[in-house]
């Protein structure tokens, strides 16, 4: 049997989408980096310069043409030097260097993010502007023109790599349709291990649970598959096909329907009818309830092909009783489904589609069935157990059926002395209860369920 499980498909394609965004987090900050070195570079260009560093021999001050600012904003020509005081920024719009004479009233800073402005503080000699150019050599950003729009062009280019590498990653990615298709060859593969198969069974039925996953689970041919193994001779096989079918035609009308079409009702009625161990009966009755639930249709062709009689074996049966309460809620479920419809039909405006369910629902008579078929005795049985959670199903359950049993449970002396003797039980318990402060507990609850069946009885 299978004791370790792998991460399900989805988890790891999540951790990659983590990963993902922490990219997407993480490129523009360095982008922002970038930008602020280029700024600081231009700013700090005459500032602190260091007498030690070595000065770089092809850099020769006499070759320096000179700038000569104005009150205007020019830009610097390739290999121009500019004279202590002026005000140096770079237009990072164009990619040009620009220089002018220092205004009188201050600079306004920060209004212009994209453009960096400087003021060189102190007198200007061949030295620091050798300096101060080798320094703009190194980073890249030297006053010719192409080299300075390269610069500007060098800080986009990580969006660009950004694009690039989110393809590569969505292409990495697996989408959730890649890795069922994958999982229904691995299930379908004839040199597929029993154990994996088994595995891939249980990806899959971890992925169906989204509707969209379950409809591609029909058009890969996968649905079935699964239908088709549920005769498997392999019980395991059976127990998780069930499972599979059982999930993914949960909340899923298209997948209800296609797995109608597909013959899983016949197919699911015949492992419960049969001797089967009894984990593909517990998985095969959790897919008959997903099957059968807001859906009329399959009702009326469980009830015509004999579903009642193979539910009420099945509760009835040796070695299935811990499957007793599923069946009788599977039933419950079904009653109380069309009696919230019928009374929907009461304040609801009728449209053509309302009044088409209210005409398949009523073709579903599962009431006088289940008094034909000796359930007022059967669901009474359910009171004899020490659970709490089991007696509140049976007496729900007794309630619902109480109209065709009524007559029944009036001439039963000792299901009235049992309710009675419960009755203690619990209004001790919902006492203590209330003593605790619970004034809506568990005990009060069940409490009035008792009381309730008690009355009906009178
Ligand atoms: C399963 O395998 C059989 C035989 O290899 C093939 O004919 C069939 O199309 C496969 N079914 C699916 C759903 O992949
Ligand atoms: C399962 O049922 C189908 C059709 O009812 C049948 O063709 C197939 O042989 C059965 N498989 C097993 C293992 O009984």
């Amino acid at each position: 049997m299978m004791t370790t499980r792998n991460l399900p498909p989805s988890t790891s394609k999540r951790i990659k989408m983590v990963s993902l965004v922490i990219v997407i987090l993480i490129l523009p900050i360095g982008v922002a980096d970038r930008a602020q070195e280029t700024s600081a570079l231009t700013v700090t260009q005459n500032d602190g310069m260091d007498e030690d560093v070595q000065v770089d021999d092809d850099l020769d001050p006499e070759d320096l043409e000179v700038f000569q600012p104005t009150n205007q904003w020019q830009s610097l020509k390739p290999g121009q030097a500019v004279p202590a005081g002026s005000h140096v920024r770079l237009n990072l719009q164009t990619g040009e260097r620009e220089a002018k004479l220092p205004d009188s009233i201050k600079e306004t800073t920060g209004l212009n993010r994209n453009k960096v402005t400087a003021k060189d503080s102190h007198s200007f000699s061949a030295q620091e502007l050798k300096e101060a150019l080798k320094k703009l050599k190194e980073e890249a950003i030297s006053s010719a023109d192409e080299e300075a729009q390269a610069a500007v062009r060098s800080q986009y280019r990580p969006l660009e790599e950004l694009k690039k590498d989110l393809e590569d990653l969505s292409a990495m990615m697996e989408t959730d349709f890649q890795v069922m298709t994958r999982l229904v060859q691995q299930f379908n593969n004839s040199q597929a291990s029993l154990e994996e198969k088994v595995t891939a069974l249980l990806d899959l039925e971890y992925l169906v649970h989204q509707v969209d996953n379950a409809q591609d689970l029909i058009s890969l041919g996968g649905l079935q598959l699964i239908i088709n193994t549920l005769n498997s001779s392999e019980p395991i096989l059976q127990e998780h096909a069930a499972f599979v079918l059982g999930s993914a035609v949960s909340s899923n009308p298209r997948v209800q329907v296609e797995a109608m079409e597909g013959g899983a009702l016949q197919k699911l009625l015949l492992l419960l009818g049969t001797d089967q161990p009894l984990p593909v009966k517990k998985k095969a009755l959790f897919a008959l309830a997903s099957l059968l639930r807001h859906f009329p249709f399959a009702q009326q062709h469980f009830l015509k092909l004999g579903g009642l009689q193979v539910l009420t074996a099945l509760f009835r049966s040796r070695g299935s009783e811990s499957l007793r309460v599923r069946v009788v809620t599977l039933l419950y479920d079904m009653i109380i489904e069309k009696e919230l419809i019928s009374q929907s039909g009461l304040d609801a405006v009728p449209d053509a589609s309302h009044e088409e369910r209210l005409r398949q629902y009523s073709q579903v008579a599962l009431l006088p069935l289940l008094s034909e078929q000796g359930w007022c005795n059967l669901v009474p049985e359910l009171l004899a157990s020490p659970e709490h959670d089991m007696r509140e199903k049976a007496l729900r359950s007794i309630l619902v059926i109480m109209t065709p049993c009524r007559d029944f449970y009036r001439q039963d002396s000792g299901l009235a002395s049992f309710l009675t003797s419960i009755q203690e039980q619990y209004t001790a318990l919902a006492e203590s209860e209330r003593e605790h402060g619970e004034d809506d507990g568990y005990f009060g609850e069940l409490l009035a369920l008792v009381e309730s069946v008690l009355g009906k009885l009178r």
